[in-house]
């Protein structure tokens, strides 16, 4: 995703000043209070709204034609078979018109006359970004001593990655000049919910930045999209920005669904050797082996590389989430793909050992990293497609 070259439209004479881009996942209840709310505070500020819809169940983007249909600077984009805030507001970016660009939430928790003050500050033209913050001024969070450490621990290693002192890197309201955003666009990830946090730990330039603040207000009907697959999200993206890009974050991800596979492959062990013994042996080519062994080692493959394919489809590429034909498929090629890593493991550990004299269990270890690449590599190419 972050390969792809950004179309970056030209901003003809007659554009907006502004393009503010609304994400929406079911926010039907209410996404057309919000744009009406919002038409009537940027009055006298030359602006257009894109709501990006990833296919909602619900009524949103019904609710979004009506309005645009006597509001012409409300435009819709609805996009098939992809989810993520972060790349719903990018895709919006892409196809706006404006000099200026921002984002904001689609259920009505951004206050209005934040973003009115937004845009005056931006629309300046010396600032580069400009964001709403909770916690301008105080350190004081609030919160009780565990949270509170943790928020903070939390606050110092964004901190590390940012390349902006923002008090509030986790804000989802914010605008920023089409420059900015496109200096950028190649290096964002795209994934996950704080797409402030990736713009800001990738642009070439130190910006110059600009905060105001205001709390968040309750939500106007609907639920929160906000789960624990947000928070591992996040910390992927946070790897692959200490770490300069060297480890993406979907890889980060992946290994770590491997991780689990590998206590899933471990457990099955344990319980096969439990419960299903067998004496008998199978002769396989000029060996023999035990049947529960021969057994219970398939069992456990098979059922790791499942559990990793399953937990990778709702984690690491829930933003592309296989369904339906193409989940069948998707697992056939990760299957596929995991089998040839096998085997590339298996060679190089064996190169390793014999040819280059290390230890056999570092060159086995070795080899399942180098070899968890390709897995990674194969189960894009041949299950996500990404
Ligand atoms: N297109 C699209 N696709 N929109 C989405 C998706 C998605 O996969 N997931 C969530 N959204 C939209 C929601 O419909 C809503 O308009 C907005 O993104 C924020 O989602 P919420 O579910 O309301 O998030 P929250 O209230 O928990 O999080 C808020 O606080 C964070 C700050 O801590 C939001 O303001 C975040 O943007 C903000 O980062
Ligand atoms: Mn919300």
């Amino acid at each position: 995703m972050s390969s792809a070259v950004p179309s970056s439209v030209p901003v003809e004479p007659n554009a907006p000043d502004l393009s503010l881009v609304i994400c929406t996942l079911n926010e039907g209840a209410a996404i057309r209070a919000v744009i009406e709310e919002i038409c009537d505070t940027l009055e006298g500020i030359s602006h257009e709204i894109i709501v990006v819809d990833d296919d909602s169940k619900d009524n949103t983007a019904d609710e979004v034609r009506a309005v645009a249909a006597t509001r012409p600077n409300v435009r819709l984009h609805v996009r098939v078979g992809e989810r993520g805030l972060s790349s719903a507001a990018m895709k919006g970016w892409d196809i706006a018109h404006g000099r200026f660009l921002g984002v904001m939430d689609g259920d009505g928790q951004h206050d209005p006359a934040a973003i009115r003050e937004l845009a005056q500050l931006i629309l300046k033209g010396d600032k580069d970004l400009v964001c709403v913050s909770r916690y301008i001024g105080k350190t004081e969070t609030g919160l009780s001593g565990i949270r509170d450490l943790g928020s903070k621990a939390f606050t110092w290693v964004t901190g590390l990655v940012l390349k902006v002192p923002l008090s509030d890197p986790m804000s989802g309201c914010f605008m920023m000049t089409r420059d900015y955003y496109l200096s950028a666009r190649p290096k964002l990830t795209g994934l996950g919910f704080k797409i402030l946090l990736d713009i800001a730990s990738s642009s070439k330039t130190k910006p110059r930045f600009g905060e105001i603040k205001a709390s968040l207000r309750q939500r106007q009907g609907g639920e929160s999209k906000l789960d624990l697959r947000v928070v591992i999200d996040l910390v992927a993206v946070l790897i692959e920005k200490a770490t300069g890009g060297l480890l993406p974050a979907r890889f980060v991800m992946f290994v770590g669904v491997g991780l689990s596979g590998v206590v899933v492959y471990s457990a099955v062990l344990i319980l096969a050797h439990m419960f299903f013994r067998d004496g008998s042996y199978l002769p396989l080519y000029r060996f023999q082996f035990r049947t529960d062994d021969v057994v219970s080692y398939s069992v456990a493959i098979w059922l790791s590389m499942t559990w990793n394919f399953f937990l990778n489809n709702i984690l690491t590429f829930r933003d592309k989430r296989l369904q339906g034909w193409g989940l069948l498929r998707g697992l056939l090629g990760f299957y596929v793909a995991c089998s040839v890593g096998a085997l590339i493991s298996l060679a190089l550990a064996l190169f390793m050992k014999e040819e280059l004299k290390v230890h056999w269990l570092p060159a086995g270890i070795l080899a399942a990293v180098l070899s968890s690449v390709w897995n990674f590599w194969g189960a894009m190419l041949l299950s996500w497609r990404t």
